[in-house]
């Protein structure tokens, strides 16, 4: 799988004490990788950091994305043959009141890693986190391709953006000739067990649920392009597999990979918020109560993104339906109620599911 690119190798991975980061050591340590997590302490408190019991299996270091020199050392030190960057302020909400924080975190942050990359002598293929959001949102029907225009409404948004602009620009000045190969990923909403975000609409379901207290809803009609975690996590995996010469189309140059990828769902999985909630209390019984507000702060109402180019250079696809991927969601924050010690052996049960569902869905990342 992801053609054993990450047995024993070195990966140095930002943002390894939030949600998707910590997702994603767990699975890269279940792939054999020696991984050098960089983040600030987990944010909530249960954390799915804490819940996998991270801590004692990887080199854990506290420290943060906007100090360059601090990104600059971790980064020489460890010496990766892999490079993820999730570190973020990834909330459109919190962005309106910190903007600034947002900036600095987001676009410097994303600099700083660049730069890093840029003292690397050695090859190393480098995944970008960015987002769904970097469009410059039309409230189109259809979905955003990669080369459509970025924008972004609202700080958060916009922040992602200007790092996919500082991606494409600092590719073009330094990367030409160099061994450290770069692309950019943006992926939809992703929902999943262990996310303790605020403000976002799985956790609150998960919160309000364990209190018998309805879910407040502020948004019941924007439709997002909801996914499993796991399903951005393995194309950030075979987007970086490929880059480090992993090729599964040879006829594709290699250069056409150093560039940006949406990771999206099928169609049916565009939703509104309203419709997540539903199919989430048919696992977890309870009722929702419609919370819009004229005054809250604007949020994009119509998302989807377009993964042709993804399907097509890399042979990505995703591959749990929209009502597995709430089901798996549901199921991980009631057994993980039952039983806080499941957490971990749960995650690797659903990493488990999901790659022999992509092994019968033929796809390119499960089958090399
Ligand atoms: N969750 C989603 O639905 C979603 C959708 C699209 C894109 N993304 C992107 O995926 C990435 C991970 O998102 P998440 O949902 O796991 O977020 P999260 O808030 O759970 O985790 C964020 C991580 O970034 C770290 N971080 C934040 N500020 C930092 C700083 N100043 N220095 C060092 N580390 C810092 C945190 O410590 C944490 O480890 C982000 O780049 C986000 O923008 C998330």
């Amino acid at each position: 799988m992801f053609a054993e690119a990450f047995r024993n190798k070195t990966v140095w991975l930002s943002g390894h004490t939030g949600f998707k980061g910590a997702w994603l050591a767990q699975w890269l340590l279940e792939l054999g990788a020696n991984v050098h997590g960089f983040a600030l302490e987990p944010a909530t408190k249960p954390a799915l950091f804490d819940q996998l019991g991270l801590v004692k299996r990887l080199h854990h270091q506290i420290a943060d994305i906007r100090d360059p020199a601090a990104v600059q050392k971790s980064v020489k030190k460890s010496q990766p043959d892999f490079v993820f960057h999730l570190a973020a302020q990834p909330l459109v909400r919190l962005s309106y009141e910190q903007p600034l924080e947002t900036y600095a975190t987001n676009v410097m942050g994303t600099t700083h890693v660049l730069e890093a990359l840029r003292g690397l002598k050695k090859p190393c293929a480098a995944v970008l986190v960015t987002t769904d959001k970097c469009y410059e949102n039309r409230e189109w029907l259809h979905g955003y391709r990669e080369d459509d225009p970025l924008g972004g409404y609202d700080p958060y948004s916009s922040s992602k953006a200007a790092a996919e602009i500082a991606i494409a620009a600092w590719r073009r000045s330094f990367f030409k000739k160099h061994p450290v190969k770069i692309a950019s990923a943006r992926a939809g909403n992703v929902i999943g067990g262990g996310d303790w975000a605020k403000d976002r609409i799985v956790p609150d379901c998960v919160r309000a649920l364990q209190k018998k207290q309805p879910i407040a809803v502020r948004n019941p009609n924007a439709t997002r392009p909801w996914q499993h975690v796991l399903e951005p996590l393995s194309g950030y995996l075979w987007l970086a597999a490929c880059l480090a010469g992993r090729n599964p189309a040879p006829h594709i140059a290699h250069s056409t990979l150093e560039s940006a990828f949406n990771f999206g769902p099928a169609h049916e999985a565009n939703r509104t918020v309203g419709g997540l909630v539903t199919e989430v209390l048919k696992h977890w019984p309870g009722r929702w109560e419609d919370k819009s507000d004229s005054n809250a702060v604007h949020e994009a109402g119509l998302l989807q993104l377009s993964t042709d180019k993804t399907h097509a250079l890399l042979g990505w696809s995703p591959v749990w339906s929209f009502p597995t991927a709430v089901e798996r969601t549901v199921t991980w924050y009631r057994e993980t109620a039952a039983d806080p010690h499941s957490a971990r052996a749960l995650a690797t049960r659903q990493i488990e599911q999901y790659q022999a569902d992509a092994s019968r869905a033929g796809l390119s990342w499960m089958v090399k």
